[in-house]
């Protein structure tokens, strides 16, 4: 691995400058923007797994080097410590770019206004001029927020929206939505080969315990023994889809044809009310809940119409939620374990926890939750849309 990058870079190796060097043989070689976030490091798994020379780019505003850190020593894997906005060299002879760069919970994006800001139009200049000059196909990450608080449900792609443009969701809504108008007219006036992919909440290993996001909040609320905090009555619906449904839909949506938005996401709708009960049975912590006002312009319903993605890509999700966040626990264990929190109690499934003790006992946990996630995703037949 080659760790580059100005001043702030973690750690200084020799500068090799690899991304600028024309690719010897025909192995793709893809950039993948935010690369060491939550959704963009399960992408440069996948893509190094599927082959790739992958250059990872991201400044670590709210993602984690530790992300990416097993594929430290890997030839075909480069990680550079740039932000996408103001850097003038993110190199030029890229055949894919991912841009999965931006604060994306509302506690990051909030806290981060202007950058979030910046991401969606200076950045998503610098990689469209970039997939221009290096004839690059290039996939945006937008996202359910652009249809705001919606009058539509499900949501389709033909829908435009109901957002509010100085709301407290503003910028990273406005961001989103301006990234997709540039993608458009790269598209329209420059031939430049656009994807754009919007994506509804996905969950994973990875995702960190403070980004407020609910999954982490609920399972950090659950496993710490506090009572489950919802907001307003719990009768506002969320979908949730496990992150390597979501990966091979952007990969089925990188190689298809499609310029257009499509959405992603599992359109298995639950309560937040429901979910919270779902959350405490899981983690056998029997949690009492909590009720807060509901934040302003906090959307009521939220599931993606997949039609689209299930005609053009022949992609649905596979992974159900009870198999999802199964394959989940074990990494929210170790992290809450990580804060010196002693567990309220072992989820029912592990116990006992056995002679290895309690650190023990948890990093085993995360193993069979590994397990578990890589036999479920393997019983799953992935056809290639392109065959
Ligand atoms: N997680 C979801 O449910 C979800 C839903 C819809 C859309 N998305 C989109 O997917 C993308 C990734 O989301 P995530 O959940 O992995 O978030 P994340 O915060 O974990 O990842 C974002 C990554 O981008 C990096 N980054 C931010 N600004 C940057 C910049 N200017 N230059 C370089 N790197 C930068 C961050 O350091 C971080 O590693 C975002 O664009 C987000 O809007 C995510």
């Amino acid at each position: 691995m080659e760790l580059q990058g100005g001043p702030s870079a973690i750690s200084l190796t020799p500068i090799i400058d690899k991304v600028c060097m024309a690719s010897p043989s025909k192995q793709p070689h893809t950039l993948i923007a935010g690369g060491a976030g939550f959704i963009g490091s399960h992408l440069c798994d996948r893509f190094l797994r599927d082959g790739h020379r992958v250059t990872c780019i991201d400044n670590l505003l709210t993602g984690r080097l530790e992300n990416v850190d097993h594929h430290l020593g890997n030839p075909d894997f480069t990680f550079l410590h740039q932000d996408i906005s103001t850097s003038a060299d993110l190199g030029s002879d890229y055949d894919y770019i991912l841009n999965f760069a931006c604060p994306a919970s509302p506690i990051d994006y909030l806290k981060f206004p202007f950058e979030t800001l910046d991401v969606g139009s200076y950045g998503m200049k610098n990689l469209l001029d970039i997939a221009q000059k290096s004839g690059a196909t290039i996939l945006q990450a937008s996202t359910s927020e652009v249809y705001g608080d919606p009058l539509v449900h499900p949501q389709k792609e033909s829908y435009w929206g109901h957002v509010n443009p100085i709301g407290p969701r503003r910028v990273y809504d406005e961001s989103k939505r301006f990234a997709e108008a540039l993608m458009a007219a790269y598209h329209r006036e420059l031939g430049v080969k656009t994807r754009i992919v919007r994506i509804f909440n996905t969950y994973g290993p990875r995702m960190r315990l403070d980004d407020g996001r609910v999954l982490p909040t609920f399972m950090k609320q659950a496993l710490s023994g506090e009572a489950i905090s919802i907001f307003g009555d719990g009768s506002q619906t969320r979908s949730f889809c496990y992150v390597d449904d979501l990966v091979e839909g952007i990969v089925r949506l990188l190689h298809s044809d499609e310029a257009d938005p499509v959405n992603i996401g599992n359109p298995d709708e639950i309560t937040i009310g429901q979910f919270a009960e779902e959350i405490v049975a899981l983690t056998n912590s029997g949690n009492t809940i909590s009720y807060h006002p509901l934040p302003e312009d906090d959307p009521k319903v939220r599931q993606p119409d997949i039609i689209k993605a299930r005609r053009v890509l022949g992609w649905s999700p596979r992974m159900n939620r009870q198999e999802g966040l199964k394959a989940t626990l074990g990494y929210f264990e170790e992290e809450v374990s990580k804060l010196g929190i002693q567990m309220a109690k072992p989820s029912a499934e592990h116990r006992p926890l056995g002679r290895m003790g309690n650190r023990g006992a948890i990093q085993r946990r995360r193993h069979q939750s590994e397990a578990f996630r890589h036999r479920a995703w393997k019983k799953i037949k992935i056809t290639d849309p392109r065959t």
